[in-house]
């Protein structure tokens, strides 16, 4: 597994397991699967109301604690300064662990708390119950916000990004400002798998469109979390570390770019 840097002195795999509508009572199973077959990151939230289930796959996985990355999200109902840190409180309680990473879910613009919910974030981190702290789906303003108040950095931006939705311009100011990119809903539910450049690649790697899409997440520097409960699938997601695109196949994806949101506009949602 290759593991990235974060600009906090810490590290987080290029590739985990993303468990975002997997039911509760599953997830222990698909968790402990998914560590079994090399996953060492599981991105986790509040409101995917499955962090117990989470807590004890890690347990059941027999591998320790400290091997495995762990990340959970403070969700929009929770957001300012004390109720984040409520919500904190209940997440640990539910996972029977620290998580590793804890991020903002949303920005919610309109709420106006999100620098209130960062700053609980840096107490939490200060305070040693958490090792590293970021935020998910905010746009370059709230970024240079939170970062020009507090001083303080978020290590990842996890956002909606897939070949139709590239993410070009937010990724470039992650670079300049030592932010790991996060892509969510990677694979966008298979709608880029018959595109040519997919299809050509797969062909002459020998590998499956969902490979060859996750191969290039990784290319381009990211952090990928892709989702299945299926075992097969688990684990031939994780199996894209032994082949790469050649710049000629990166241009081809880049190619792919729509410019096409799938999930809500993080201006308006929350
Ligand atoms: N921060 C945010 O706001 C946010 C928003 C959305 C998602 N996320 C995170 O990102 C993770 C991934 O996103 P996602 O769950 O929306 O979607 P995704 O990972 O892009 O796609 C998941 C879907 O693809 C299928 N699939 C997985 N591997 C496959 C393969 N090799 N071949 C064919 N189909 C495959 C899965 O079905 P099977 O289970 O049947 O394999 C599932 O239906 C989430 O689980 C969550 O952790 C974060």
């Amino acid at each position: 597994m290759a593991w990235l840097k974060l600009n906090d002195g810490n590290r987080i795999p290029a590739l985990g397991l993303g468990i975002w509508q997997i039911p509760e009572e599953t997830t222990p199973n698909v968790v402990a699967t998914a560590i079994g077959a090399g996953y060492r990151l599981i991105d986790g939230a509040a409101i995917y109301g499955n962090e117990s289930g989470l807590g004890a796959g890690v347990r059941q996985s027999g591998v320790a604690r400290d091997q495995i990355f762990v990340t959970t999200k403070i969700w929009n109902d929770a957001q300012g300064h004390d109720a984040a840190l409520r919500a904190f409180d209940a997440s640990v309680a539910r996972l029977g662990m620290q998580p590793d990473l804890l991020l903002i879910h949303w920005p919610c613009p309109s709420k106006g708390l999100y620098l209130d919910t960062w700053r609980a974030l840096i107490r939490l981190r200060e305070d040693g119950r958490v090792k590293s702290i970021g935020v998910s789906n905010f746009m370059p303003d709230q970024l240079e916000r939170v970062i020009g108040e507090t001083g303080v950095t978020p290590v990842v931006n996890q956002i909606e990004l897939h070949p139709s939705f590239q993410q070009a311009e937010l990724r470039a100011l992650h670079n300049r400002l030592g932010i790991v990119t996060q892509s969510w809903t990677p694979l966008s539910n298979g709608a880029c798998f018959d595109a040519p450049a997919v299809q050509a690649i797969s062909a002459r790697s020998g590998k499956t469109p969902a490979q060859v899409i996750l191969r290039w997440h990784v290319q381009l520097g990211c952090s990928v979390i892709p989702r299945s409960g299926n075992p097969a699938r688990l684990a031939q997601n994780i199996d894209v570390f032994d082949f790469a695109l050649t710049e000629e196949e990166m241009a081809a994806m880049a190619a792919l770019d729509a410019g096409a949101r799938g999930g809500p506009d993080p201006m308006l949602f929350g």
